[in-house]
């Protein structure tokens, strides 16, 4: 990376700690296939800690050293099955095809990404992807339109996938902030 977004993505984390999960992790993580879990882009981990408290083996992969760093320190204080991995995602997924029975892609759009997160399911393996929709550049703190999606595009780019769930609006969350997302559960044929 050249243009600075990762350091900016460092200086961001460190000293952080995971916040509450994303409400549709929680909401969907029932219905995500039992096996190993990967979340891409995970931050400081929010979504890969309540995925490990609910007993998925996971790997959280960021490119932001103190990202992984707060995932470390936190999975150890609880004794949680999260391993986290350096990786800079615009060169691809550096995982076997096949690996996981669930993927999560929460506030990140990577969009050449999406064939790599179909390639690394099980067949029958789940992809919970939630980020936000171009309605919220300007409104919320997303001001770079290239990082939202545009309406209906996120069932587009699933459109090799069987998609059981997917909306597209406002979000409300505790304590009132509001944002406009997509959110897609989509299965690997
Ligand atoms: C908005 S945060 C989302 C974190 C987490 N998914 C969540 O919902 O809390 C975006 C994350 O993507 C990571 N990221 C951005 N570009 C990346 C890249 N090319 N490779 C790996 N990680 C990247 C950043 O370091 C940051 O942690």
């Amino acid at each position: 990376m050249t243009d600075g977004r990762r350091e900016e993505w460092e200086r961001r984390h460190r000293g952080t700690t995971a916040g509450a999960p994303e409400p549709s992790v929680v909401g969907m993580i029932a219905e995500l296939p039992r096996g190993p879990a990967l979340d891409i882009a995970a931050g400081t981990g929010r979504n890969s800690l309540a995925l490990a408290r609910a007993d998925f083996a996971v790997v959280a992969v960021d490119y932001s050293a103190p990202a992984l760093e707060a995932i470390a320190l936190a999975s150890r204080a609880e004794d949680l099955p999260i391993k986290p991995v350096m990786a800079d995602l615009t060169a691809g997924l550096p995982f076997r095809s096949h690996s996981f029975a669930a993927v999560l892609n929460v506030n990140f759009l990577e969009r050449e990404l999406v064939p790599d997160l179909v390639r690394v399911l099980k067949p029958g393996g789940a992809l919970l992807f939630d980020t936000f929709l171009i309605d919220e550049v300007g409104v919320g703190h997303l001001r770079d339109s290239r990082f939202a999606l545009g309406h209906y595009e996120l069932r587009e780019l699933l459109c090799a996938m069987e998609l059981r769930r997917y909306r597209e609006g406002l979000v409300e969350y505790p304590g009132g902030r509001r944002a406009w997302r997509a959110t897609a559960l989509a299965f690997r044929r």
